[in-house]
C-alpha cells in the first residue's frame, strides 16, 4: 500500500507518522505523481508544530508543498502530458490535504512543470520554491536589472543561495548577509559578489562600501524583525524593499525612509500559469547554463523524515536545502 506522512495533532518531528493508503485520485482536469524526492521548507515546519498563517484542519494532515516525480495517472480531460512524464509541482496551496511527503499525491495539471533536463531528481526536488520565490519577488516583483546592487539576507539558506544565482544570472550584483563571519567564504564560493558578516560589521557602513556610496538597489528580506531597520538605511532613496520571509518573528519597525515595500508570497505568483510559464523558461535557460544549480545540504528517507524536520529546526543546514527522497 503506498505510503504517506501525516499528522494528528501539532508538535515536534515526532508528530509525523507513517500512514498505508491507496493512492486517490486523479480526478477531472488532475494528474497523480509517483513522488520521487521533495525538499523540506520552513513552513513545513510551523504547519506541524501549528505556527502557520493558515489553520491547518486535523486531525490527518499531510504536508509538503514542492517535490518531483513522475506522472503516474492522467483524470479526465488532461492533454499534453504523459504517464512517464518527468515533473515538477509548482503549487500545492492545500498542501495539508494533497502535501508532497507521500508516494503519490493528485494535483491540477496545470500546476506541473516539465522536470528540466540536466538536474538530478534531488536538484529537481529543491529548486522550485527557492528559486520561484527568489525569482518572482527579485525579477517580478521588484524589477530587478543588470547591474542593480542586490542586498539579501539569510543568504545562506535555500532562498538566499537561489537569490544570488537569480541575481548574476540578471547581471545584478548579489550582496549577502549573513550573522556569522565563519560563513563568509562558504558565500562567496557560493556566488555573492560581497558578503556582509552582522556579527562583526555594520549592515550601513558596509553597503555604502560596496556600493560605492550609493546604498543598495533592492533588499531581499527573509529574516524581517528589528533588523529591518538596519536594511532599510543601507538601501538607495527609491529602493525597492520586498520581504519573503520571516526568520525573526519579532515585530519589524515601521520604515520612515522613501522606499517602495513589498511583503511577498509566493503562491501571488505561482497560481498564475503566465508567470509559472515564465519562471519555468527562467529557470531552464538558468539551469542549461549552468547559472542556477540548487544547493543541496543532506539527503534523508522517507523513513527519517523526522530527522529531516530537525536538522532545519537546529539550523543544522548550513550548506541548502534538506531533501527526502520517497
Ligand atoms: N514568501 C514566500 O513565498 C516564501 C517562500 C519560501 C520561503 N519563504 C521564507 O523565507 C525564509 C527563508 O527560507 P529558507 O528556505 O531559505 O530558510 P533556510 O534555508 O532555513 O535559511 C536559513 C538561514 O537563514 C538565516 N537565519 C535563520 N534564522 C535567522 C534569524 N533569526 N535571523 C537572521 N538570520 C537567520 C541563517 O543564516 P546565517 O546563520 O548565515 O545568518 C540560516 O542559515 C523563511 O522564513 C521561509 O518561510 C517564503
Amino acid at each position: 500500500m503506498p505510503r504517506v506522512i501525516v499528522f494528528d495533532k501539532f508538535g515536534g518531528p515526532e508528530v509525523m507518522h507513517v500512514a498505508e493508503e491507496p493512492a486517490a485520485g486523479p480526478a477531472d482536469g488532475e494528474v497523480r505523481v509517483r513522488i520521487e524526492a521533495f525538499a523540506v521548507n520552513p513552513l513545513d515546519l510551523m504547519m506541524r508544530s501549528g505556527t502557520s498563517p493558515a489553520p491547518v484542519p486535523l486531525p490527518h494532515a499531510r504536508l509538503g508543498v514542492e517535490g518531483t516525480g513522475v506522472i503516474d495517472a492522467l483524470g479526465p480531460g488532461v492533454t499534453g502530458l504523459e504517464i512517464g512524464d518527468p515533473v515538477i509541482l509548482t503549487a500545492i496551496p492545500d498542501a495539508s490535504a494533497r502535501g508532497s511527503y507521500a508516494e503519490y499525491t493528485s494535483i491540477p495539471a496545470s500546476r506541473v512543470i516539465a522536470r528540466p533536463a540536466g538536474l538530478d531528481v534531488t536538484e529537481a526536488a529543491a529548486i522550485w520554491v527557492a528559486y520561484s520565490t527568489a525569482y518572482g519577488a527579485l525579477v517580478e516583483k521588484a524589477g530587478m536589472r543588470p547591474g542593480d546592487y542586490v542586498l539579501i539576507t539569510a543568504a545562506s539558506g535555500g532562498v538566499g543561495r537561489a537569490a544570488m544565482q537569480v541575481a548574476s544570472q540578471v547581471g545584478a550584483v548579489p550582496i549577502a548577509v549573513t550573522r556569522h563571519t565563519a560563513k563568509k567564504d562558504d558565500l562567496t564560493a557560493a556566488g555573492a559578489a560581497a558578503v556582509i558578516a552582522t556579527d562583526h560589521e555594520d549592515i550601513t557602513e558596509a553597503i555604502r562600501r560596496h556600493t560605492g556610496g550609493t546604498g543598495a538597489d533592492i533588499v531581499f528580506d527573509l529574516v524581517t524583525g528589528p533588523g529591518q531597520q538596519d536594511l532599510l538605511k543601507a538601501a538607495r532613496p527609491g529602493a525597492t524593499l520586498v520581504a519573503a520571509g520571516f526568520l525573526d518573528p519579532r515585530p519589524a519597525p515601521f520604515p520612515a525612509t522613501p522606499l517602495t515595500i513589498y511583503r511577498y508570497m509566493g503562491f501571488e505568483h505561482t497560481l498564475d500559469p503566465v508567470v509559472v510559464r515564465r519562471m519555468a523558461a527562467f529557470l531552464n535557460a538558468g539551469v542549461h547554463l549552468g547559472a542556477l544549480r540548487p544547493a543541496i545540504d543532506k539527503v534523508f528517507t522517507l523513513d527519517d523524515v523526522a530527522e529531516a524536520h530537525r536538522h532545519l529546526e537546529k539550523g543544522l543546514n548550513t550548506r541548502g536545502k534538506v531533501v527526502v527522497t520517497v
